[in-house]
């Protein structure tokens, strides 16, 4: 059962798109109590045994018990354990425990949840202002919560099928002949690809929908001749546009009001990749539209799919945080001395020291624009969390218009509920960190949950240098996570699966990928079309074995598999649980696959690095086909199934 309940005036976010009738003045729910008055507070005993699912792209584990959360979209590099905010607000957890609740804080201003933290057994929700929807869903179980949750944001994005073949990527492939090469390594290598990203350095000047002439030239047949070589560039396409006399989409922009303003009607100015930018006013459907129908610039040159970025919105800083700066910079030279400062930095108080940082992203910038939300002008910090949805949404509704028949890949990196609904995302500048591909897998199911299920991390890490070992394993994960892209950052080791030894290996591995594509692909239309999850938590299928609920490190896939990936260095297998008899497979180097039928309980496994495990849940199968070098290329009579005998498995596209 889904209820809804009204505090304030809420922003209508468009989170939901079923209707339902909201009560008002409501102080307790199912399970909690809320109470408005400055601000909105909402509170809740948890037993000792509650589990807190939810929050989609978030920190630390799948039980989110034990610490706080704020959802403010935020452009931070650095996701070490003690971050409460990354680049998505997805405000939607489950309690559960004796019974199952699902609550929505339709809510696109922070709002922070504590769980656990202040107190380990009390749960608060706070946000400043009481305007907001909030929808409380009680069901069986944890999973039934999720699937009417999911029935009431309406169905997920689905990416063409191409976008689940192998991508590779990274910040400083400069010139057309950058993206050959990588091309024509992979196939001499045969290590089977689908797409190359083109990053901020394919732009002019890192102006949107533009491309450089000199370094691209004619783009459109390069981009048809990638085609012929079964390869689809996906442009990244950034939300600030560069304020420059001449160009057509600044120059536009301005006459028609469709950018953010100040206060007093002047456009905002924000430094990102480009320098000064403005950024366009995706909250206003006419701007949005305007906004969106630049993609097609690209899809005329033969272009099929996109990434949004910096679109939380990132904001390096504004002219007011450059004279901040220059004045604290002024008072801490006149306080401590330019000679203290550089011959004894210590002596510097921290927040002197960290004056660059308060500049970037500072909450401070959120709050001298607005945008014109049906000619009210609505000021952003209100509204924040809904600037990558909608920079999303634009081009979304575009695509669609400009193509109706057609599927285009499209991923965010911001996003609030509601985005799944025209595209994916990718979580953000993670680190080539053992950590990090653990934190990729407990992302997954969270994601699902809230109806994100084209995503994926940046395999090998985006910040630091990458180990052969480290791309390997986070590859064998990547084989199942529908977005499967290699990405890294400017100055890091060159990380494309053909810069290490043994290539073998890695065709290998992204060869088993192309093996599982019918099944991966037809597990991810079946969840979006049912509201499912394509992942789950072992928890979500087995309620009642506590084992199951606390193992964050294995992953149900569908309703036929487990994956148990290894996360760990310098190891030769991992354990594993199973709360029920399993047929663990392995993937194997030689092509080969290995089979044992495991019985409930706990086992050591072996997985070499070159290895891809898997396990086929008690009487299930799953269709697996032969290496092709592209999804195209996929032979599909090369069928075979793999689990338990006379099981069936019924394939969706
Ligand atoms: C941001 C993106 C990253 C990209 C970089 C340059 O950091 O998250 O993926 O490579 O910008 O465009």
């Amino acid at each position: 059962m889904v209820e809804k309940y009204v505090f304030g005036s809420p922003f209508e976010t468009e989170a939901v798109t079923e209707q339902i009738m909201a009560k008002t003045d409501v102080t307790t729910i199912v399970c909690g109590e809320i109470v408005v008055e400055d601000g909105f507070y909402y509170q809740y005993h948890m037993e000792e045994t509650d589990v807190i699912y939810g929050l989609g792209e978030a920190n630390r584990g799948i039980n989110k018990r034990g610490y706080q959360y704020v959802s403010r979209c935020t452009d931070d590099p650095n996701h070490t354990e003690d971050k409460t905010s990354l680049y998505g607000a997805h405000n939607f957890i489950v309690l559960s425990g004796k019974q199952h609740v699902g609550l929505f804080f339709d809510y696109p201003s922070t709002i922070c949840f504590d769980i656990g933290y202040t107190r380990q057994d009390l749960l608060t929700v706070r946000c400043d202002h009481a305007d907001l929807y909030l929808y409380v869903i009680t069901g069986e179980s944890v999973y039934d919560v999720v699937k009417q949750f999911r029935k009431i944001i309406g169905t997920s994005y689905i990416a063409p099928k191409y976008a689940f073949g192998f991508g590779q990527s990274r910040w400083g492939y400069k010139t057309a002949e950058d993206i050959e090469t990588v091309v024509q390594k992979y196939r001499e290598n045969q290590i089977p690809i689908d797409m190359v990203y083109l990053d901020i350095d394919y732009m002019q000047d890192y102006k949107d929908f533009t491309v450089n002439a000199e370094r691209f030239p004619a783009f459109g047949q390069f981009v048809q001749k990638m085609k012929g070589e079964q390869i689809h560039l996906i442009p990244i396409i950034d939300a600030g546009v560069k304020i420059e006399k001449g160009y057509d989409i600044y120059e536009e922009g301005v006459e028609k009001g469709y950018f953010c303003k100040r206060e007093d009607g002047s456009e905002f100015v924000a430094s990102v990749w480009p320098g000064w930018t403005h950024f366009p006013d995706v909250l206003n459907p006419e701007a949005r539209a305007w906004f969106g129908g630049k993609y097609e610039i690209l899809t005329n040159l033969g272009i099929d799919g996109f990434w949004n970025d910096m679109n939380e919105p990132a904001i390096f800083y504004s002219e007011e945080g450059i004279r901040a700066l220059n004045q604290a910079i002024s008072e801490h030279v006149k306080t401590f001395g330019v000679d203290k400062m550089i011959d004894n930095p210590d002596a510097i108080p921290f927040d002197a020291r960290g004056i660059l940082e308060q500049i970037q992203n500072n909450p401070e910038d959120y709050k001298r624009f607005y945008h014109n939300v049906n000619g009210k002008m609505v000021r952003h910090d209100l509204v924040h969390n809904l600037f990558g949805f909608n920079m999303t949404r634009a081009a979304g509704e575009a695509l669609k218009k400009i193509a109706p028949d057609k599927k285009m890949l499209l991923f965010s990196r911001s996003s609030y509920i509601g985005m799944h609904r025209y595209g994916g995302i990718w979580t953000g500048d993670n680190q080539s960190w053992w950590s990090h591909i653990l934190l990729n897998l407990k992302m997954m199911p969270s994601l699902n949950m809230c109806g994100f299920l084209y995503t994926g991390a940046d395999l090998g890490g985006f910040g630091s240098n990458t180990t052969r070992d480290l791309l390997l394993r986070w590859l064998a994960l990547g084989v199942f996570t529908p977005l499967m892209r290699n990405h890294t950052a400017l100055g890091t080791r060159e990380q494309e699966c053909y810069q290490f030894e043994q290539i073998a290996d890695f065709r290998h591995v992204i060869g088993v990928r192309y093996r599982l594509i019918p099944y991966l692909y037809s597990t991810y239309i079946k969840a979006a079309n049912q509201n499912d999850m394509y992942f789950r938590p072992l928890g979500f299928d087995f309620p009642e074995d506590r084992r199951a609920i606390e193992t964050e490190d294995q992953l149900l896939l569908g309703d036929e598999a487990m994956i148990a990936p290894v996360y760990t260095q310098n190891v030769s297998g991992r354990t594993v649980y199973l709360p029920e008899e399993m047929q663990f497979v392995k993937f194997m180097p030689d092509g080969t696959i290995y089979k044992e039928t495991l019985p409930s309980g706990t086992h050591y496994v072996e997985i070499a690095l070159n290895e891809v495990p898997l396990f086929i849940r008690k009487g299930k199968c799953i269709p697996v086909v032969d290496v092709a070098q592209s999804v195209d290329a996929i032979d599909m009579s090369t069928i075979k199934y793999l689990g338990y005998d006379n099981a069936t498995y019924t394939i969706v596209e």
